[in-house]
């Protein structure tokens, strides 16, 4: 049944001119078709570049929109509407708005895990993959950074040359884990190395090997001559490392990292899509683009 739906899905996005985007959490079916699986950072950059005319998010509502943000001519569907951020709707404008009052002299660095809205009043957007660069990069000296607090701890740490305001925002999904749970799982895998989303609370992330994101962890799991290791981001990794790597063994940090929102999108959504009966379309009014894509522009800029 998967093979079947599989193939209609490849017929129909080259008769409907579309590009799959799929985020690194996907299910291994859903990677199967896509024509680019990737982390927050080179969904964004390859969608920009891609030359079809319609483009299909299997990820969550952040990145569809910020798709539709750099190539407004294109129409961009999120394969199921119901797949939100709850980190990226934590925070409210008005909220921010306030705080930079309080600090005027700082600028605003936004995770790309944050409304379009909230990216309107932000000078610069980041990602997991590239926010310790463009924090060193830009020239500004201080920087308020939201909404993730754990990010941005880490980013702080690894830029102690610049001044850091953080709220307490943050992932609910990387956040369950606590340094026992960490100490318990490096106890029970010994010889394994243990490799962290920075999303993750700063006691979890200093007990790791390795941080990055989605993309970096695959990356560097792939390209280590180590055996073993604990993956400390959403659970689908581990799923996707041992299936391409049989020869090494993927261990969860914590049978709780499942990200409910990234699960919600199923091959059968990406079919219905194609097919032109599910998804929603993004439609965002201009003037919130222009003032959004600025800050992703920034990013690439700064990022690249
Ligand atoms: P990446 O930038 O690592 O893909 O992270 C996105 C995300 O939502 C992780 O939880
Ligand atoms: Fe959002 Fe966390 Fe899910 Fe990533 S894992 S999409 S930050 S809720």
């Amino acid at each position: 049944m998967i093979k079947d739906v599989q193939e209609q899905i490849l017929r129909l996005k080259k008769q409907t001119d579309t590009c799959i985007l799929a985020h690194s959490y996907m299910s291994e079916e859903i990677c199967e078709v896509a024509d680019f699986v990737g982390d927050s950072y080179a969904l964004s950059v390859k969608a920009k570049s891609a030359p079809q005319k319609n483009i299909l998010m299997c990820g969550v509502r952040f990145m569809a929109e910020t798709v539709k943000m750099l190539s407004p001519q294109k129409r961009v569907t999120l394969a199921n509407p119901a797949a939100g951020c709850p980190m990226a709707e934590q925070m409210e404008r008005g909220l921010i708005e306030q705080v930079k009052s309080s600090y005027p002299d700082y600028a605003v660095v936004a995770y790309i895990n944050t409304t379009a809205e909230l990216k309107t009043i932000a000078d610069v957007c980041v990602t997991s993959s590239s926010a310790v660069k463009i924090c060193r990069a830009m020239p500004e000296k201080n920087i308020l950074f939201i909404p993730d607090i754990n990010l941005g701890t880490y980013v702080k740490n690894q830029v102690p040359e610049k001044n850091f305001k953080l709220l307490s925002g943050g992932c609910p999904t990387h956040a369950r884990v606590g340094r026992e749970e960490a100490v318990a799982a490096k106890a029970a895998h010994p010889d394994a190395l243990f490799l962290v989303h920075p999303e993750c609370r700063p006691e979890v992330v200093a007990l790791a090997d390795y941080a990055g994101s989605t993309a970096g962890i695959a990356q560097y799991a792939e390209q280590s001559d180590a055996r073993e290791f604990i993956i400390g981001t959403d659970n689908s990794i581990v799923q996707h490392l041992q299936y391409r790597h049989p020869e090494k063994k993927f261990y969860p940090l914590s049978k709780d990292l499942v990200c409910h929102n990234m699960r919600i999108t199923t091959l059968t959504d990406v079919l219905h899509c194609l097919k032109g009966c599910g998804g929603e379309e993004i439609v965002m009014d201009e003037d919130t683009r222009l003032k959004a894509v600025k800050c992703i522009e920034r990013m690439i800029k700064y990022g690249g």
